[in-house]
């Protein structure tokens, strides 16, 4: 131990970090062991050129100098696209009834502003059942199974602070079903937080680095550096389907957008729902020098924001329309060509946060009322312009877009549950069903449809419906 700690230490005072180990001979030798464990999993080479670029310095957008918005194909397919769309689903299905697509979920944040305890997966998301967010996608591939007949593996991205909780959640669930053999857990890289005025480490407790997950971009080395991509390639998988682990609507696999993805031999693809507003914090699919590019809603500048189209079939509508929404398709051999390189790295975002850290003159902790630290994050979409071929498919925002976010207010638990019940309410009209409407449109009863029973309108046999749904019911289809 003792050499180990002088060597850490040294290491540390090289790169003006010295304080991280400063008080470390106080500690115990379990604590030391944690400590140093931390310290050693860190490349502090890349610290202090990130503490230099992030940190000491604010990096400033580069505004591309030419940013064109991305073309997209549309939720309906219009006449001269209608063969391929038919096509595409149909390649889509022979894809995973061949075994070749994998589900895979990024669950490694925080969820801080939701505020709920333990993994975001396990939040009870649905209107009725209550069903957990991952409960949801178990349900799902179990539908996928059902109508291919082929069982989709399922992998799942933790962090170091949320993997055990999540595999015992699975564990005393019964794996929600689905064969323990089809789910893999891998965690996530995490990565330090800065003191925003001298660019110092911080500790959360005298044995402790305050550390965070590196962001939903790490999931691209996590992949490579798990194992998980040489155990996709054992199972013969091409293409992952890629989704946050906060939309309990999401489509977790989808023929139609893994085969239009693999029609166009696309390393890297996506889905968008049109903006509601020019300013909605969605991310705005670009291009930018021939490629698709992920602009944040804050770098976008207002006046192109508010553009509208003039004329045409899209007249009126945002030019800059298609917001993210998340989700992707991407290439197995896509993320290890990636990863090969062996300096693959994302840019990193800046973000202002408020962590709580030791103070060591007070040997206290101490909560600060205002952000005091940056944090660096790494983002999926980012690996997009290094696609030279990508699609971009719109959705529409009701059948797969209903996130739970934030505890209240916009994509929150209660935003979420009024999208969920309006999918339900339209799946159900759509096969003859008649659902009570108040004045304002919306369903007059609490309405679920289990993904066991449908994943599409298609599922819903008219012959098992109720012919109507009573006003003020609770109806579980
Ligand atoms: P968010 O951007 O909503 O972040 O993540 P978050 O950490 O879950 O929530 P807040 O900001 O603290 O409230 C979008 C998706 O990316 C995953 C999340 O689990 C979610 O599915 N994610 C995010 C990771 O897997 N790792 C990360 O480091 C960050």
């Amino acid at each position: 131990m003792t050499d180990r700690l002088a060597n850490a230490r040294a290491r540390l005072e090289r790169v003006g970090q010295g304080h991280v180990l400063r008080h470390a001979s106080r500690l115990n030798k379990a604590q030391q062991d944690r400590l140093l464990s931390q310290v050693e999993a860190i490349d502090w080479h890349q610290v202090t050129r990130l503490v230099e670029a992030y940190v000491s310095n604010k990096p400033r957008f580069a505004m591309p100098r030419k940013l064109e918005p991305a073309e997209f194909y549309p939720a309906q397919p219009p006449a001269n696209l209608a063969g391929k769309y038919v096509d595409a689903r149909a390649l889509g299905e022979r894809l995973i009834r061949e075994g070749k697509v994998a589900a895979f979920t990024v669950a490694g944040g925080q969820g801080t502003r939701l505020g709920w305890e333990g993994p975001k997966g396990i939040y009870p998301a649905t209107p009725l059942r209550r069903l957990s967010l991952f409960g949801c996608f178990a349900e799902y591939l179990r539908k996928v199974h059902s109508k291919y007949g082929r069982r989709c593996p399922w992998y799942i991205m933790t962090s170091p602070a949320n993997d055990a909780a999540t595999r015992q959640y699975f564990q005393e669930n019964d794996h929600l079903g689905l064969d323990p053999a089809d789910v893999v857990f891998f965690p996530q890289a995490m990565m330090p937080a800065f003191d925003m005025a001298s660019g110092r480490v911080l500790l959360e407790s005298p044995d402790s680095l305050a550390l965070s997950p590196d962001g939903h971009g790490g999931s691209l080395k996590a992949l490579h550096r798990s194992g998980a991509l040489e155990d996709m390639r054992r199972r013969g998988i091409e293409q992952i389907s890629y989704i946050q682990v906060d939309n309990p609507i999401v489509k977790v696999i989808d023929p139609l957008f893994v085969g239009l993805h693999a029609l166009d031999r696309c390393q890297m693809s996506s889905k968008m729902v049109p903006k509601a507003y020019p300013k909605e914090r969605l991310g705005n699919f670009c291009m930018v020098d021939g490629r698709v590019t992920v602009i944040e809603y804050s770098d976008l500048p207002d006046e192109l924001a508010e553009q509208r189209i003039r004329g045409g079939p899209r007249d009126g509508q945002l030019r800059f329309q298609a917001g993210s929404i998340a989700v992707h398709v991407i290439r197995v051999d896509f993320v290890e060509a990636i990863n090969a390189s062996g300096d693959f790295a994302l840019p990193y975002h800046r973000a202002e946060k408020k962590v709580p850290y030791w103070d060591f003159d007070r040997d206290a902790p101490v909560d600060p009322p205002q952000p005091n630290a940056v944090k660096l994050e790494t983002f999926v979409f980012d690996a997009l312009p290094l696609c030279e071929r990508s699609i971009i498919l719109e959705t529409d925002r009701v059948e797969e877009f209903a996130p739970i976010k934030n505890a209240d207010g916009v994509d929150s638990p209660a935003t979420s549950r009024a999208l969920q019940i309006e999918r339900a309410a339209r799946w159900l009209e759509s096969r003859g069903v008649r659902v009570p409407r108040n004045a304002e449109g919306e369903p007059d009863a609490v309405l679920e449809i289990r993904p066991l029973t449908a994943i599409e309108p298609d599922d819903l046999d008219p012959a098992s419906l109720p012919k109507t749904i009573a006003r003020g019911s609770e109806v579980l289809i």
